[in-house]
């Protein structure tokens, strides 16, 4: 036997007993004629006690162990002399009668404490020792318990956890895909899936009624805080069902995982559903974030052909938020703000700024362009009070600049530490454009994606007007962050040709890529809809964490690569030949 108890499990109320113990060497130090040792697993950190007086030879040997060292010790439960109150097994120690090396360990390449020491490249290539941090590893064990009320409530609900492959084909519509060789059929390639989208719908058609899985997904992009190219949903699918039933459904889970992992009570109000038209508007963005105000204002009523600046004369778009109690912020603080709008991630022109005084009166960065009376009305339209700063954001583009506000907005908030990580705002976004133009692929696509139907009162627009059609879909958000989305589908072969044909597919193209699903719908296809709620992104906003990565065992790194496993990798020329695959020179 390996052990009894674990070293996260003894109290004072276990002094006297003989236990043994297994796991890693925290660390040790030498005081005296004693040696202390904190053993750590995964439970926690009991303090081992050498002492040199009663036994020389073992507290010579406890004198050798180094970091990371896996021993085992046999030992009887003393109380502490000097008691720790930092960790629960901090009243007690254990006087070690026996030790044993199960095996030995380099010196780590950094520490193993919840401060390491170790930068971000080093923790992941070293990921299995970053693991053995208390942090990280409560992040995984969060995770799991997320996992397990996740399937508790799905179940209680009915529905059926269903794997699908991960072998599937290749949808051009989306993210890329990551592709697949195919060894038994040269020159053809499976993709992995970025959802299993049309395999629930399939599901449905099957008669499965209510579907759910916790998948792995996958898409070749570009990666940020909340990216990962593999990453996991809870991928939800229901027959019979209208928005109004899943958003409630949806909305209950959320309120239930709130309650079970985070102790949190959310209160029985619905959540409040913003139309994307609206969240652009007031926020420039799809996932705004509601933890705080700082709502948009938009000025070009006050300020365009008001005065001589010439860049809000010939802009498309100008539009402002109050930031409270700024107007004292220096210069070098506002020309932190420019340079951050200004940053080539942001792409601002500029950033134009009004302080409030405390006695009323507004100076601005432009005022040699406007008469005082204009700049009392933008004080007024902004609802601005003395002691606040205005800031301005303008340009050619509508979105582009709303969205280079909605930076600075969340800047702003980060700043003002109204971004509390303890407090959640929730909301659904509603009513999405169908579709997007796209300047990669001069088109337009799908906003969600092409199986999502139309508002039925939009249906007639589909080919007239299709800017104007927007779609039966939602988005749940929670401080800024998408974390999950879903819609209702199109059931109908013939609804669903007519969106391929507004997405510019020939009725070749359509059912060459997507014929499975069209013929399925030919046999009986209920109504049905669903949504998936991203897990990385829902774990780590319980956990508090920056970046998804955080909550993933073996994550990738910003360039998509496992450093650890050094993934991707370049195969054996036999492997090529067996696929048929010849690499050529990357063009210049
Ligand atoms: P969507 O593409 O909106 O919808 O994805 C659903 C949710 O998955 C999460 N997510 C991600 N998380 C981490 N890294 C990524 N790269 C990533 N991409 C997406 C987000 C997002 O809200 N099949 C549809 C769902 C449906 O219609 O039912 C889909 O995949 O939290």
């Amino acid at each position: 036997m390996y052990r009894n108890r674990t070293c996260g499990e003894l109290r004072i109320e276990h002094v006297g007993e003989e236990v043994t113990l297994a796991g890693w060497v925290q660390r040790s130090r030498k005081m005296g004629g004693m040696t202390f040792v904190d053993l750590r697993d995964r439970y926690g950190i009991t303090q081992l006690v050498f002492n040199e007086e009663s036994d020389a030879e073992l507290c010579a040997r406890a004198n050798k162990l180094g970091r990371e060292f896996v021993i085992q010790v046999t030992g009887t439960v003393n109380e502490r002399y000097s008691k720790n109150d930092k960790i629960p097994t901090g009243d007690i120690e254990i006087i070690v009668s026996r030790l044993d090396i199960l095996n030995a360990s380099d010196t780590p390449p950094f520490t193993i404490e919840e401060n390491t020491d170790g930068g971000d490249d080093l923790r992941m290539k070293y990921r299995y020792l970053d693991l053995r941090r208390t942090n990280v590893r409560a992040n995984l064990e969060l995770r799991h318990k997320f996992c397990l009320a996740v399937r508790h409530f799905l179940d209680s609900k009915g529905f059926l956890e269903i794997e699908t492959p991960v072998l599937v084909g290749s949808t051009p519509e989306g993210a890329r895909d990551f592709i697949v060789p195919s060894r038994m059929n040269p020159g053809q390639f499976y993709a992995l899936p970025q959802s299993p989208q049309t395999l629930k719908q399939l599901l449905m058609v099957a008669g499965m009624d209510r579907y759910f899985q916790i998948v792995k997904c996958f898409r070749d992009e570009d990666l940020r805080a909340d990216r990962q190219p593999e990453f996991t949903q809870i991928d939800c699918e229901m027959s019979f069902v209208e928005q109004d039933d899943i958003i409630s459904l949806f909305e209950e889970m959320a309120k239930y995982l709130f309650k079970e992992i985070r102790g949190c009570d959310l209160g029985n109000a619905p959540f409040l559903r913003l139309p994307w038209s609206e969240a652009m508007r007031r926020f420039g963005s799809d996932k705004p974030d509601m933890r705080f105000g700082m709502e948009f204002v938009e000025l070009a009523d006050v300020l365009k052909g008001s005065g001589e600046f010439a860049v809000f004369n010939e802009a498309a778009y100008i539009g402002g938020i109050c930031a409270e109690g700024c107007a004292s912020y220096t210069r070098k603080q506002i020309d932190e703000l420019t340079n951050f709008v200004k940053s080539p991630q942001i792409g601002a022109k500029g950033l134009v700024y009004a302080r409030v005084g405390e006695d009323g009166t507004v100076k601005s960065s432009v005022d040699k362009f406007y008469a005082p009376e204009v700049l009392e009305r933008l004080k007024v339209t902004m609802n601005a009070h003395p002691g606040d700063l205005i800031l301005i954001i303008s340009g050619p583009d509508v979105m582009k600049a709303r969205k280079q506000l909605c930076e600075l907005r969340l800047e702003m908030g980060n700043r003002l530490g109204l971004r509390d990580k303890n407090r959640f705002a929730l909301l659904w976004v509603v009513d999405f454009p169908m579709f997007e133009w796209s300047e990669e692929e001069g088109r337009l696509m799908a906003m969600h994606h092409p199986f999502t139907a139309p508002r039925p009162e939009d249906v007639p627009l589909l080919e007239t007007d299709p800017a104007k059609v927007c779609a039966n879909a939602y988005d749940m958000v929670c401080n800024g962050v998408e974390v999950g989305g879903g819609s209702i589908r199109i059931h109908d072969a013939e609804l669903q040709a007519r969106i391929f044909k507004a997405l510019g597919f020939t009725p070749e193209r359509a059912q060459e890529q997507f014929g499975f699903l069209m013929n399925a719908f030919k046999y009986g296809a209920p109504p049905h809809g669903g949504l998936a709620y991203g897990l990385d992104r829902w774990v780590s906003l319980f956990a508090g964490l920056d970046s998804i990565r955080d909550c993933i065992a073996f994550p990738k790194n910003n360039s998509g690569r496992d450093v650890m496993l050094d993934a991707p990798s370049f195969v054996d020329q036999t492997q090529l030949d067996e696929l048929q695959l010849d690499l050529r020179p990357k063009d210049e």
